[in-house]
């Protein structure tokens, strides 16, 4: 029988890889996105895979969300919490607004997108939960005290459901991608993004398809004894 795989942010960018990626290894996929119709469109007739709209800082509409896509394909076994935001500004100048909205998107939405499934998963005795986080929750980042703050929660959110889960048959680990080739990186200036290449070994940025790779890893069923565990995909700009 096929995996239900669910991808957050799952119609642009990192988690439209991994929407892909979870399909072509026969899993059926629902992709979810905040606002941008468009490009949900768009991706859903590149791939024909379904896409459900809402905002994952909401409880109750992640709830309901999560309730259609089970009803539409069935119980969800493979939960990959994708979607996130920068809002960028130094500590001095960040306004608690700024604060929020990273906080509820990033780590308050990765509660929200795990927590309705968790129950289902510890029933049937299978789960894979797999949160995308970043580098910069592993080393922190100028301008970035909000986002490394929730990146680095989904560690600590990935190694204490580890173990609660391990028993269930359920495993939790994070992805931390380096700088990657897409809108939320090519949208910083150019200078910028040429510094920050500057810094990656590999000498590139990398493709959401590296990241996608990850997640294909630790979605299997036959990596049932990896978890609590965290894979960094940087082109060596940063060691843990
Ligand atoms: N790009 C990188 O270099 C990089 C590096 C490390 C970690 N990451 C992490 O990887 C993940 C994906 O990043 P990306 O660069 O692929 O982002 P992206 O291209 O900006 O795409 C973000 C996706 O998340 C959705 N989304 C945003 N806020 C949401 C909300 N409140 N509720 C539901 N969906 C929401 C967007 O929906 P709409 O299309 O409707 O806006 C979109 O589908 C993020 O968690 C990011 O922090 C990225």
């Amino acid at each position: 029988m096929a995996r239900i795989a669910l991808v957050t942010g799952g119609t642009r960018g990192i988690g439209a890889a991994i929407a892909k990626q979870l399909k072509a290894d026969g899993c059926n996929v629902a992709a979810t996105y905040a606002g941008n119709d468009e490009a949900a469109k768009a991706f859903t007739d590149e791939t024909g895979i379904q896409t459900y709209k809402w905002n994952v800082a909401d409880y109750e509409e992640s709830a309901a969300g999560i309730a259609q896509v089970e009803k539409d394909l069935g119980p969800i076994d493979i939960v990959v919490a994708n979607a996130g935001i920068t809002r960028d500004a130094p500590f001095h100048k960040m306004t608690p607004e700024q604060w929020h909205q990273v906080i509820d998107t990033n780590l308050t939405g990765v509660f929200n997108t795990v927590h309705p499934v968790w129950p289902g998963m510890r029933e049937r005795k299978f789960g894979r939960v797999i949160v995308i986080s970043s580098i910069n929750g592993q080393k922190g980042q100028f301008a970035q005290v909000n986002y490394a703050a929730t990146k680095a929660g989904d560690l600590g959110i990935v190694k204490s459901l580890a173990q609660e889960g391990a028993r269930a048959g359920i495993t939790a680990n994070a992805v931390c991608p380096g700088y990657i080739a897409t809108e939320m990186v090519m949208a910083v200036p150019e200078k910028v993004r040429e510094s920050i290449i500057g810094q990656i070994p590999a000498g590139r940025l990398g493709e959401p398809e590296e990241i996608a790779r990850c997640v294909s890893f630790l979605a299997a069923d036959g990596s049932g004894f990896i978890n609590g565990s965290t894979i960094s995909a940087n082109g060596a700009q940063f060691f843990v």
